[in-house]
């Protein structure tokens, strides 16, 4: 890394004496952004593959996000749900009619927030028709991760979020990602309340569903009464080149989660309901003190608004192309990587058997070159930039990362 400076060094001391040490942030101080490119205290400037794990999807600074915010923060910036403010209003009407599927929406302030409020709706829903307890199971599939909350992290089939935060709340069982014939048993206990997933798992990897196997969880579903719930809280918003991804899986979901890039580095999350579960919760079954705060909502208009502009997402096939095409020219030259997959702009390469584990040290290497990206796991660089990043700017960060993974191998 780096050398500091002392006032940088002074900042990154307060973050290690004061915060909750359950981050490790790089010893990098970011100051300001502009469009894929981030600026750190000491004026070093970083071409930004990870958007602040995906989220700025229309990079820093978009002068249209800045006019939302900055014009209603001049107006009012909280109501509660006591009362309505209009930006909330507009801002459900357009992600129903967006969405294609879904009928109500559920504000929150992040992604784990619009998983909880998933879960207690399919839990409401199971109630509702008169299925004991024990008959409410929600399958979620090993690698995913769906947040932190005592429920959204029992959701997330990985241990290591979970362990030391028993007893966890009953009620979830877990499969293999992809796997077909165990969805098919498990479906057979007669309990499946509903199945939830990422379409493209994220934090597990950046790991797609197979082609076909969500279809396949909808019939299963269909069959037995059960609810599909389609974590897109890091997939969602146009990364994968639509701007939901379950469009290109050719399904109907009852539930999906939002959060991340719908505020564009604001934060707010979301639960669209289908039919199905639309009326399920009525008044006083969940809520929220800052759900639908106007500030969050004005961005969010903005930001859904430019995320669906078909231009948009053209950029997002083609920018993702040519990250695949650079990636696999540094391995052509630096034999490092298994595979590169993922969908659209959120793209993983796999780390080949020599260098599993190394993620985490190559990404100092890529911030010493000018370089933010991010880690899936030990074994997997993720890229997820600002879904409107430049030609110039992919290239720029191509090049600094072949400088890293050269300076990697050389260390
Ligand atoms: C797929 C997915 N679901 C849920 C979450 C949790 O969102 P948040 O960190 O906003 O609570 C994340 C965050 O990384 C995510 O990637």
């Amino acid at each position: 890394m780096h050398a500091q400076d002392p006032a940088a060094q002074s900042l990154i001391d307060l973050g290690k004496r004061y915060w909750l040490p359950v981050y490790r942030p790089r010893d990098v101080v970011l100051d300001h952004g502009k469009g894929a490119r981030v600026w750190d205290t000491q004026g070093r400037e970083y071409v930004d593959f990870g958007a602040g794990i995906a989220v700025n999807a229309l990079g820093h600074q978009d002068p249209e996000l800045l006019e939302a915010l900055t014009t209603q923060a001049g107006k009012l910036w909280h109501t509660s749900n006591v009362f309505y403010s209009e930006p909330a209003l507009h801002l459900a009407e357009e992600l129903v009619n967006a969405s294609g599927f879904a009928e109500r929406v559920f504000f929150c302030n992040s992604g784990t927030e619009a998983n909880e409020a998933a879960i207690k709706l399919v839990r409401k829903w199971a109630s509702a028709q008169g299925r004991e307890a024990a008959k409410r199971v929600i399958v979620t599939f090993r690698g995913s991760f769906h947040g932190r909350t005592l429920a959204a992290v029992t959701a997330t089939a990985q241990p290591k979020y979970q362990e030391g935060y028993e007893p966890l709340p009953g009620g979830f069982r877990y499969l293999d990602f992809n796997d077909v014939a165990q969805l098919e048993a498990a479906f057979a206990h007669g309990d499946v309340a509903a199945v939830m997933l990422e379409p493209v798992q994220g934090e597990g990897g950046v790991l797609p569903a197979a082609p076909g196997f969500i279809q396949r969880v909808r019939e299963l579903c269909d069959e037995h009464d059960a609810l599909l719930v389609l974590d897109e809280i890091q997939c969602g918003m146009g990364r994968t080149g639509t701007l939901f991804a379950y469009v290109q899986d050719g399904v109907r979901p009852d539930i999906v989660t939002l959060a991340k890039a719908l505020g564009c580095g604001f934060p707010i999350g979301a639960m669209l309901a289908g039919p199905k579960v639309a009326e399920v919760m009525q008044f006083g079954a969940h809520g929220t003190t800052f759900g639908g705060n106007p500030l969050a909502a004005a961005v969010a208009r903005v930001a859904l608004r430019k995320l669906s502009a078909p231009e948009l997402l053209a950029n997002v096939a083609r920018q993702s192309q040519a990250l695949r095409d650079g990636v696999a020219r540094i391995h052509a030259s630096l034999n490092l990587f298994e595979e590169v997959r993922g969908r659209g702009l959120m793209l993983g390469a796999v780390l080949n058997e020599a260098h599993k584990g190394k993620a985490g040290s190559i990404l100092d290497f890529a911030a010493a070159n000018g370089l933010l990206v991010l880690q899936a796991g030990p074994d997997v660089l993720r890229f997820v930039p600002a879904l409107n990043i430049t030609d110039a700017d992919v290239a720029e960060g191509l090049v600094r990362l072949e400088a890293a993974l050269k300076a990697y191998l050389a260390a």
